[in-house]
């Protein structure tokens, strides 16, 4: 008999769907380690553009991968630092050019490839809350929770840009709409695990939900189902 050692919950969705906020705040009512996937991806951007190879240029980033090393560290509040090569990028893949450039490089099988392992060994060693668009679907297919989450792209483009906004960023809301739309489309369509939900997942609508009423839908979700086990 096999022992189940570490719980895992999948949490997947498009941006702006309140997955981190939500993520991490269960993450950190259960005591388990929140992973945000997309910070990831987007570390992996940041690499990339940084040595001036563009998202497309798949021969440019498998020469450049093997180079690129990601700690991830937690700070008091659980607030996920990406660690790359020794230097900590956590602002720097923030921006609305990281999003894009993340989106567009994570269509990339060499990429793919050479993050998955990284993630699964996460939840091989740590009961975890991990988010992104693959988790339920690929990353971790025998999670214990799968939930998808869902809202109106206005209302996550509305979320999106009040975060950038009170960031001091400036943005338009339109742009972000545009870019956001764009993003699911990109994410939706690509060839290697596209943005869709696990057929056992539990699917929740955020359009009308604020964040306590997300979370505390979130949990009840999560209460019932590692209640099964
Ligand atoms: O969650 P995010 O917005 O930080 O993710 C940035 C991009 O990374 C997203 O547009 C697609 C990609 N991504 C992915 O392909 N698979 C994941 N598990 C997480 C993110």
């Amino acid at each position: 008999m096999t022992t189940k050692r570490n719980y895992a919950i999948a949490i997947d969705g498009p941006a702006g769907s309140g997955k981190s906020t939500m993520a991490r705040r269960v993450a950190k009512d259960l005591g388990f380690v929140y992973v945000d996937t997309g910070a990831i991806y987007r570390t992996v951007g940041y690499h990339m553009d940084f040595y001036g190879i563009g998202p497309k240029d798949t021969d440019g980033i498998t020469r450049l991968i093997g180079d690129v090393n990601i700690v991830i560290e937690y700070d008091a509040d659980g607030l996920q630092h990406m660690i790359l090569n020794g230097r900590d990028v956590t602002e720097e893949i923030r921006t609305p050019e990281m999003s894009k450039i993340a989106s567009v490089i994570s269509a990339q099988k060499v990429v793919r490839d050479y993050l998955l392992d990284m993630q699964r060994q996460l939840a091989r060693t740590h009961n975890v809350v991990m988010d992104g668009r693959d988790i339920g679907t690929v990353v971790l297919p025998g999670a214990d929770v799968k939930i998808f989450l869902t809202a109106d792209p206005e209302v996550r483009a509305r979320r999106r840009f009040d975060e950038l906004t009170a960031k001091g960023e400036k943005v338009q809301y339109e742009k972000v709409l545009q870019d956001l739309i764009a993003r699911d489309e990109q994410d939706k369509n690509r060839k290697i695990a596209p943005l869709r939900p696990a057929k056992d997942a539990v699917h929740l609508d955020t359009t009308d939900l604020d964040i306590e009423q997300a979370a505390a839908a979130m949990e009840s979700i999560i209460k019932e189902k590692l209640g099964q086990r």
